[in-house]
């Protein structure tokens, strides 16, 4: 079904919100369940009406909202509502979610050899990553639609979070995950909040083939980002720093790349921005894959002239993906704000995770990818060492003990920034000898 022509404005934008394939322009109405464009397989975008007010009226709006502590405008995604889902009206499923803070730590900045480095820290999300945002709104519209139930593949941070936003809708929740390849911290979340949890013997990119023929074959409603309404609620990421810039944006906007659903959503957000007049400028956006899985940055060092697939191997658990779903959208964001997609070793994502944790932040193995990036980039005389950037840090400490515990304690030759634990006897001498300065 496509639009209908009364929903369209002469000026080419929409009086209601549509999906419209991103390859193609092949649309279908809002509330219409399909993975894929029908005409060429591209995936869909929303494409919502222009907002009533725009500009600094616009700007003042959302600032005001800001200073909501209850209600729909509490959360760091529906304050954005018009921006997001305009059609969602007050019956939203909302945690909340968002208001994450933006934090600058010098020590972080100067491993990074940044003069101004700011951390969007997406940990602070209720189940500890960036895909709240996300599920608030893809789970609010499952809902609408009369979804029974609804599933996802994932690397652990997608399906705790469905987990979490199904619990909350009273809907069954199914997610696919790679067997023995998922971090702790997400594992035992799918299953205290209850998600029924299949350990698929293959990794990522098997469970998420698998997911959308079951979502197809059987009818179970697809949570995976391959999914628009995921996108809307990610791009609140992009607003949210922005509005905490008081709406002067940076240089360049980090970000750590697996799927590529964060990175397609912060094109479209940034695109958004523009033209709705809450920003004049566009940052760069610069997307970082870990080495071992980067066929993203692979087609991105020829020009975007091929789509390459990889087998996956990073300690980033999160982006141990080889075939990325949002390649085509993401190609679209790194091509409209002269973005970048830059590969970054393990070994440099675990020594920026550790300066991170050291500053008393903390994130996952996957989020130190975008200030290991930054840093690389600085090197590379890409980003000058002046220029204002944001790093989005997408998922919390906790999610991955095991590889803290690994970089910490198990590791020959101890890495530069270890900090290994001393066993002592019940006995003050050894207190003292701890206190001694620690051998450089
Ligand atoms: N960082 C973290 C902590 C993630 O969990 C993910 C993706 C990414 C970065 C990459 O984001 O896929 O939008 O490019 N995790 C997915 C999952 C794959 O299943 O939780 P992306």
């Amino acid at each position: 079904m496509t639009a209908h022509p009364a929903q369209r404005e002469a000026s080419g934008g929409v009086t209601a919100s549509v999906q419209r394939c991103a390859q193609c322009g092949q649309e279908i109405a809002e509330q219409e369940s399909r993975q894929a464009c029908g005409r060429c397989g591209g995936l869909f975008e929303l494409q919502h009406p222009a907002p009533a007010i725009k500009g600094a009226g616009l700007r003042a709006l959302l600032d005001a909202r800001s200073a909501s502590r209850r209600g729909t405008f509490a959360s760091g995604v529906w304050r954005f509502r018009e921006l997001v889902l305009p059609s969602a009206g007050d019956d939203v499923l909302t945690y909340p979610e968002g208001n994450t803070p933006l934090l600058s730590r010098p020590t972080v900045a100067q491993w990074a050899g940044a003069t101004s480095l700011h951390l969007k820290h997406e940990g602070h999300n209720p189940t500890g990553s960036f895909k709240d945002r996300g599920m608030t709104v893809g789970v609010t519209h499952a809902r609408r639609i009369g979804a029974t139930a609804v599933s996802c593949a994932s690397t652990g941070n997608t399906g705790a979070s469905l987990a979490a936003y199904a619990a909350l809708a009273g809907l069954p929740a199914i997610v696919l995950t790679p067997r023995g390849q998922v971090a702790l911290g997400k594992l035992t979340q799918l299953l205290a909040y209850g998600a029924r949890t299949l350990l698929v013997k293959g990794d990522f990119d098997a469970c998420l083939a698998l997911a959308r023929e079951a979502s197809e074959r059987l009818g179970v409603h697809l949570l995976n980002s391959v999914n628009p309404f995921r996108i809307e609620g990610q791009k609140t990421i992009v607003f949210e720093l922005l509005q905490q810039l008081s709406w002067e944006p940076p240089d360049w906007i980090v970000v750590p790349a697996g799927n590529l659903g964060n990175t397609a959503a912060f094109g479209k957000a940034l695109r958004e921005a523009r033209d709705w007049g809450l920003i004049r400028r566009l940052p760069r956006l610069a997307a970082v894959q870990a080495a071992g899985a980067a066929p993203f940055a692979k087609s991105f060092a020829e020009g975007f002239a091929k789509r390459y697939t990889v087998q996956a191997h990073t300690v980033a658990t999160a982006i141990n993906i080889g075939n990325p779903a949002s390649y085509d959208r993401a190609v679209i964001a790194i091509r409209e704000t002269d973005g970048i997609v830059a590969a970054v070793p393990d070994a440099d994502i675990l020594e920026a995770k550790a300066v991170i944790d050291a500053s008393g932040v903390g994130c996952e193995p996957a989020s130190a990818a975008s200030v290991a990036g930054t840093r690389k980039l600085i090197r590379d005389g890409v980003i000058a060492p002046g220029d204002s950037v944001v790093a989005v840090l997408t998922g919390h400490i906790l999610k991955d003990p095991d590889a803290i515990t690994r970089y910490h304690q198990g590791q020959e030759p101890t890495p530069a920034h270890a900090n290994p634990p001393l066993e002592i006897e019940p006995r003050l001498e050894e207190i003292e000898r701890a206190l001694a300065p620690k051998r450089p």
